[in-house]
């Protein structure tokens, strides 16, 4: 068995410390590979995801019932009852360990909702870390990646955050290299969400019926890329499958595109299935730059600077 995330010496500081709180990051798509359906509907993937530096919160605390509350991105929008990722991931990892799903959680969200940056799965991965630690369960990282890929494609990933290689449907992740070296981005936030289902269905339909079936290999290029640590380098190396049918639902997302480059982006594509469109800067300056750049040009609801890569579900 693997490193838990804790030690049971660990334990009394850890009940000491009172509430368990968790942050976990948001994540893009630096590459996405988009390959043939599969009989369980889901795609073959070959994917390079990448954290940034855009958080969600819970904090849990014991209780004798289980109990959900928000605030931030998507209050009053998402629902609060099972149909939401993190209650799904309190119960996932409660049946895993023959337990209650007994605990208070809170939920503070930054991440927009069906943005294409995963902050549900992002919550579902926070959930898992704070119910581990609060139940004193000792999984490790890689037992409640586990757990996780049932509950969503890019659950895995939230739990490991860095820069990773993502394959089969997204869930099986590997780290890859390149620590110690920040990337700068520009995230412009879209009016409202798209729907992950219908833009996979969109590129499906794209790529049209009885077409030669795409398949995906490992993204050498950007592999290449990221080792090289030069942004110019990197932004030629750029890519997504989903962009192409994310546009075809929301014509909007052309003018984002169009709009980060002329405020000087080194380039631009939409995150996982959009509508969010991200935008590599040299630099730290470079990114406030283009941001304040981009948000004169009235494009999109928000714009935020973000680097990358950050850890992903940690305690704080
Ligand atoms: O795994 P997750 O719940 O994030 O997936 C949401 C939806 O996105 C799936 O139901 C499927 O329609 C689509 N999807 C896909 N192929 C993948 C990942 C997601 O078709 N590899």
């Amino acid at each position: 068995m693997t490193e838990p995330l804790y030690h049971d010496e660990d334990r009394p500081r850890l009940a000491a410390m009172g509430p368990v709180k968790v942050r976990v990051p948001a994540k893009i798509n630096l590459h996405l590979g988009v390959g043939p359906a599969r009989v369980d509907g889901f795609h073959e993937l070959a994917t390079i995801y990448h954290a940034i530096a855009i958080f969600d919160e819970i904090t849990a605390r014991p209780a004798d019932a289980l109990a959900l509350t928000m605030d931030g991105e998507g209050a009053g929008e998402l629902a609060l009852d099972d149909s939401n990722l993190v209650i799904k991931a309190v119960k996932a990892l409660a049946a895993e360990t023959g337990r209650e799903p007994h605990a208070r959680l809170h939920l503070r969200k930054q991440i927009p909702l069906a943005s294409g940056l995963a902050g549900g799965s992002a919550d579902a991965a926070a959930a898992l870390v704070a119910c581990d630690a609060l139940w004193g369960t000792g999984f490790s990282r890689e037992e409640l990646a586990h757990v996780g890929a049932r509950l969503g494609s890019d659950v895995p990933f939230l739990v490991l955050g860095g820069t990773a290689l993502g394959t089969s449907r997204g869930e099986a992740v590997s780290p890859v290299l390149a620590p110690g070296h920040a990337w700068y981005w520009v995230v412009a936030i879209a009016d409202s969400g798209l729907s992950t289902p219908e833009v996979y269905g969109e590129l499906d339909r794209l790529r049209g019926v009885g077409a030669a079936p795409p398949s995906v290999g490992t993204p050498d290029e950007i592999l290449a890329a990221l080792r090289q640590r030069d942004p110019g380098v990197l932004a030629k190396a750029l890519g997504n499958d989903l962009e192409a049918a994310a546009l075809s639902l929301r014509h909007g997302i052309r003018a984002t595109l169009d709009a980060g480059v002329a405020a000087g982006a080194l380039a631009g594509l939409v995150s996982g299935s959009g509508p969010t469109c991200v935008f590599l800067a040299r630099d730290a300056a470079h990114a406030t730059s283009v941001a304040g750049a981009l948000v004169d040009r009235d494009v999109c609801r928000a714009v935020r600077t973000a680097h990358g890569p950050v850890p992903g579900a940690r305690l704080i």
